[in-house]
């Protein structure tokens, strides 16, 4: 189990970018808050696996209802990581598994 921040330390609604070892690989991993829920996921967009952002922490859109893919501009479910418009329809992100403990943000064992 690894700390990863502060819940607080993510905006509401808002997203903040890790490193974090996932399938014992270092990974660009980002985690959105929504209230008192957080969503992982690797930052990696299954179009072409590019980053899905192209300034620091930003990863939802301009509604901040949607995380979105800044290079082609795929959006994608924020609960469930699955793309619901762009080029990439069908796929979804590959979820990074956190919880919040203890007003904490974790990464799950
Ligand atoms: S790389 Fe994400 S939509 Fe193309």
């Amino acid at each position: 189990m690894k700390t990863l921040c502060r819940l607080e330390s993510i905006p509401d609604p808002g997203a903040r970018e890790f490193r974090a070892v996932v399938d014992g690989e270092k990974r660009r991993v980002f985690v959105v808050r929504k209230g008192g829920q957080v969503f992982g996921y690797v930052n990696s967009c299954p179009h072409v696996g590019a980053p899905l952002n192209l300034e620091d922490d930003k990863f939802l859109d301009l509604f901040q209802t949607s995380i979105l893919c800044a290079n082609h501009f795929a959006l994608f479910d924020i609960e469930s990581g699955a793309c619901t418009r762009g080029p990439c329809q069908g796929r979804s992100l590959q979820p990074f598994a956190v919880e919040i403990i203890d007003g904490e943000v974790v990464q799950k064992a």
